[in-house]
């Protein structure tokens, strides 16, 4: 037995290893279980009683040297750079295929900024609403054409529920919720029962905005919506507001931009025009801050909507709305390096 620990105990001295594969090779080989120690500990109840305290000692101290050893080979080996070498460093690298943003993300995010350097907080709401908050705080006629089966994705009778059609519900739930001031823009997708055509589509995405506070004036929003329009079509940008009606607005306004080809002078996409439409607008109706508890007497407020699709269209003359909900990579690809 004192031979083959003094054999160990020389072998263990000159191990070497290449790699991890090696190291555990060689703690498999002397320290594991069914390896050269474990058995030599084994042989050790044939041991005569008198020699039993000096090959103790022996045997633990071949154990503790192979110990030492593997984990000496195993901190040398960790030090040590290590290059894979069937990895080729030469090779060319793939490219990488980064995705692109959607346009209409693009431009949602361009109108949202402008108006967050202006001011105005995000609000954002469901899509699933209930009549109040799409129609009814909204100054809404119960026998209001947009009530009808004809715009409104009905998704529930009694109570109704649908899928809202314009994001000023957002607005409703946010003066709900908050006192005056508010200023914020509502950003989301909105629904309209209509045929799917190159110009129409049953979704599309608006950004809605509405401030309120004390002395609020229509001079007000005018002055915003031309910062936006020039920051958003460049700074020549001019503006024109024709009277409208919203249930929900009085007075109300539908407003123009000069055309963003021909800068007024009447092209194909300004129709001879010269002008644009690109949003409505309006002071808050009093019935409605009522509607929602603010005391019309003391607050005043403007709201106003745009459609994303219509400004996309504008920036990038996109001729068929459907491009936008059909993920052709070919069209998407073309937003690459648009900011
Ligand atoms: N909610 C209107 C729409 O969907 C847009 C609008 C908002 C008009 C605010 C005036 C004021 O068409």
């Amino acid at each position: 037995m004192i031979e083959k620990i003094n054999q160990l105990m020389a072998e263990i001295e000159g191990l070497q290893a290449k790699n991890a594969e090696d190291i555990e090779a060689l703690r498999i080989k002397y320290l594991s279980k069914k390896g050269e120690i474990s058995s030599l500990m084994a042989d050790f109840r044939n041991v005569a009683a008198e020699q039993k305290r000096e090959m103790g000692q022996r045997l633990n101290a071949l154990k503790d040297a192979a110990t030492a050893k593997i984990n000496a080979l195993k901190e040398q080996y960790q030090s040590e750079d290590h290059v894979d070498e069937s990895i080729d460093l030469t090779r060319p690298a793939y490219p990488e295929e980064v995705g692109t943003r959607h346009p209409l993300s693009l431009v949602r995010q361009q109108i949202v900024d402008i108006f967050a350097r202006l001011g105005f907080s995000i609000a954002e709401g469901p899509e699933v609403e209930d009549d109040w908050h799409v129609y009814g705080a909204l100054n809404f006629a119960d026998d209001h054409p947009a009530r009808d089966m004809q715009d409104t994705f009905f998704i529930q009778q009694n109570p109704i529920v649908v899928l809202r059609s314009h994001t000023s519900s957002v607005q409703v739930r946010v003066m709900g919720e908050q006192k005056p001031p508010i200023r914020v823009v509502c950003p989301g997708r909105v629904y309209r029962n209509e045929a799917i055509s190159a110009r129409a589509h049953c979704f599309f995405h608006q950004v809605e905005g509405l401030y309120i506070d004390k002395n609020v004036s229509f001079a007000d929003l005018k002055q915003v919506l031309l910062q936006f329009a020039k920051e958003m079509f460049g700074p020549d940008t001019q503006i024109r507001l024709r009277p409208s009606y919203f249930p929900f607005t009085e007075p109300s306004a539908e407003m123009d931009v000069s055309c963003t080809l021909c800068k007024g002078k009447g092209c194909a996409m300004c129709k001879g025009a010269g002008w644009l439409e690109i949003l409505g607008c309006g002071m808050v109706d009093p019935a409605v801050l009522e509607a929602s508890g603010i005391d019309s007497k003391t607050y005043t407020g403007y709201a106003f909507g745009m459609g994303v699709e219509r400004i996309a269209n504008l920036k990038y003359r996109v001729k068929d709305l459907r491009l936008f909900s059909e993920n052709d990579q070919r069209f998407l690809d073309e937003f690459e390096a648009a900011k």
